[in-house]
């Protein structure tokens, strides 16, 4: 976490580090099987109970809490509307380009809330990492830079429209897991 924070500061981008989403969570740790997903999904249940607009992006390619709130990763990995789409080297500098709002998807079932929206996994979230770590070989400046305000203009477009931002991360402790997180981690106002 610190080498990339140092990472970006290199890049000479921090100051964006203060433009968060002003209740963005998310919810990671090193260890698998200790309840990120459950937490994720009942915190984002409980704050749309209490009438809070929620979104929940997945970025863990298990696509776990995906499948509990009724995605079909299967299905969704056949779209071009996946976390990875969203923030794949790309999409760094086609964020006009992007209709977000096809991206966040209202949960299916009718007795689940639908103050919930969720950007859904797919499994190409695991290549994720990778290509973002190959992208910033080539040129970690100025891709570092580019990776930064994207992300940026990314969480601070959703700002408006929902209240609260949830993040439900994969387990660090597995290859190439991490940049996709630890980017997350930067621009979260809090992690559980
Ligand atoms: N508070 C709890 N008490 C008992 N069991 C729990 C609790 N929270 C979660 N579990 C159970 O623990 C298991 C792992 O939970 P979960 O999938 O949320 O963990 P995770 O950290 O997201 O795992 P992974 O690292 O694989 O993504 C599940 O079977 C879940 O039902
Ligand atoms: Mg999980």
């Amino acid at each position: 976490m610190n080498s990339f924070a140092e990472q970006l500061d290199r890049s000479g981008t921090t100051a964006f580090v203060h433009a968060k989403h002003p209740r963005s969570i998310c919810v990671i740790n090193y260890k698998g099987g200790v309840g990120k997903t459950t937490v994720t999904a009942l915190l984002g249940l409980y704050l749309a109970k209490i009438a809070k607009k929620v979104l929940v992006f997945d970025i863990d390619a298990q696509c776990s809490l995906s499948l509990a709130l009724g995605f079909d990763p299967e299905k969704v990995s056949k779209t071009e509307l996946t976390v990875y789409n969203l923030v794949e080297p790309k999409a760094w500098t086609k964020l006009k380009q992007k209709k977000l709002e096809n991206y966040a998807q209202r949960l299916k079932s009718s007795y689940l809330p639908t103050n919930v929206e969720v950007v859904p996994g797919s499994f190409s979230t695991d290549e994720l990492d990778y290509v973002i770590a190959k992208t910033l070989l080539k040129d970690e400046q100025r891709f570092l830079a580019e990776l930064f305000l994207y992300t940026k203009q990314l969480l601070m477009s959703f700002e408006h429209d929902y209240d609260y931002v949830l993040v439900d991360c994969s387990q660090q402790d597995v290859p190439y897991a991490g940049d996709a997180s630890r980017l997350c981690l930067l621009f979260a106002r809090y992690y559980s």
